[in-house]
């Protein structure tokens, strides 16, 4: 059985990108069903374009509440019976009513070893913490910000000289592999989640 990937981007892709090159070959045990986004004119959407996935756009400001974004996200996603649904570089917390959907089903990615440096600018804030080792992080969401289950984490060394862009440029190349591999695993092997343990297999 191939496994349904519904993915989520607000940005350039490069993790949706690695993701569909995967999946090109049918070993992989994935396919990329969906494209969601919370913005239009993004790269990750041209990207699912010239790959012939279908996508969709919500926009928070088009519904009267978050709440109503939310379900329709959710609504949107469900449309695909997505087994995974992999939030990509998506710049969004989706609410209680998707959690609840897809429960234990959505992952996302953080650029930053979890449990250190949570939040929209983990790149930066261990550059700024001084740190000698980074990296990323794949999780289970839950109602938390970067707080959900570990999946898979992979290691980056900082080097002196480095950017915050250098350095989230690196840890990128680290999270896609991290990904790539991991979503494959699950989706050939299933997975299961005991509180905070995530075992693969
Ligand atoms: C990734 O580092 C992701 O973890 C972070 O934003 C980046 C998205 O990159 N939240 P891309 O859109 O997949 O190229």
């Amino acid at each position: 059985m191939t496994a349904r990937l519904v993915v989520l981007v607000s940005g350039s892709g490069t993790n949706l990108q690695a993701l569909l090159d995967a999946t090109a070959d049918p070993a992989y045990g994935a396919t990329v069903v969906a494209v969601g986004a919370d913005r239009d004119g993004i790269e990750g959407l041209a990207r699912a374009e010239r790959a012939g996935i279908p996508t969709f756009v919500l926009k928070v400001k088009d519904f009267d509440s978050r709440e109503a974004w939310d379900a329709a996200l959710t609504d949107a996603c469900a449309a695909y019976t997505p087994d995974l649904v992999v939030s990509a570089g998506f710049m969004k917390l989706v609410g209680a009513s998707f959690l609840d959907r897809f429960a234990g089903r959505m992952l996302n990615t953080h650029p930053a070893l979890s449990p250190s440096f949570p939040g929209m600018h983990g790149p930066a804030d261990a550059l700024e913490y001084g740190v000698k080792v980074t990296g990323c992080t794949l999780f289970v969401v839950d109602g938390g910000v970067d707080t959900g289950p570990i999946v898979a984490q992979s290691a980056v060394t900082v080097a002196d000289d480095d950017t915050v862009e250098s350095l989230h440029e690196r840890i990128k190349v680290a999270e896609r592999a991290m990904l790539v591999d991991a979503v494959g695993r699950m989706a050939r092997e299933g997975f299961v989640v005991a509180g905070r343990r995530v075992r693969i297999g």
